[in-house]
């Protein structure tokens, strides 16, 4: 197993965005800034406590979380999990988990690796997440990640996705579109997909789908099929 806080000798893949080591700095600002329709900090708390509890964590477990950026979901799920449990993010942005690395608690530990190859054996995690991570990533790496998911959650376990959705509201589309355009090509066509075939497909059931933030945010979650 990784020790903690390991910096594993990792190559980003081709699509991987640099620009979330440039803008690490400023990151949490940034999200927090963009949420003043929701409500801002209290929302977006409100929000993450929705992808904890649909993954049903209990003190003790074990999580990861995938594409955790700077830590927050982390240090939260941290609080869940209790001093028994253990909370492992992994993320490509050495910036970013230099950031994640100021919540470390002694239940977390962070992890510098590609989510298409999750350094931890099959089954390891009680459960798993990943908020805002898969519209970066192209169509086949989105599938790749969540069956390394399934692999590393074990049987009877659950993950939680979190990300966008395309709203059905007009004035809301409009400018959403407007922010699919800063976010790019791989958001454009992940807006475009049915996320819950996606996890599906990673070979999850009992798939069940919440939206939220006026239709823009998608909460997504499943089980690993016990064999
Ligand atoms: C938009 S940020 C989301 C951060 C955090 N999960 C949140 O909800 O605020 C996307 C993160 O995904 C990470 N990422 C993108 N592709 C990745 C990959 N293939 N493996 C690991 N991390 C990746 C980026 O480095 C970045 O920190």
């Amino acid at each position: 197993m990784p020790a903690l806080s390991t910096i594993l000798d990792v190559g980003r893949p081709k699509h991987y965005r640099d620009d979330c080591d440039r803008i690490a700095f400023m990151y949490d600002p940034l999200v927090r800034s963009l949420s003043f329709f929701i409500g801002g900090k209290r929302g977006l708390r409100l929000i993450r406590t929705l992808v904890i509890d649909k993954m049903e964590i209990k003190p003790g477990s074990r999580v990861l979380d995938v594409c955790c950026g700077t830590g927050v979901l982390c240090a939260m799920i941290a609080e869940v999990v209790g001093a028994e449990g253990e909370v492992v993010g992994i993320d490509l942005s050495e910036k970013m988990l230099k950031r994640a690395e100021k919540r470390k608690n002694d239940n977390m530990r962070f992890c510098l690796s590609n989510a298409e190859e999750i350094p931890y054996e099959d089954g390891y995690f009680d459960c798993a997440s990943i908020t805002f991570g898969l519209h970066e990533m192209p169509y086949q790496v989105r599938i790749n990640v969540l069956c390394e998911m399934h692999r590393v959650v074990k049987p009877g376990g659950k993950i939680a996705v979190l990300d966008y959705s395309y709203p059905k509201n007009g004035l809301i589309r409009w400018l959403f579109n407007i922010w699919m355009f800063v976010e790019g090509k791989t958001a454009k066509d992940f807006v475009k997909r049915d996320l819950s075939s996606m996890i599906m497909d990673a070979g999850f059931d009992s798939i069940e789908k919440s939206i939220c933030a006026y239709d823009t945010v998608q909460i997504v979650s499943g089980v690993r099929v016990i064999c």
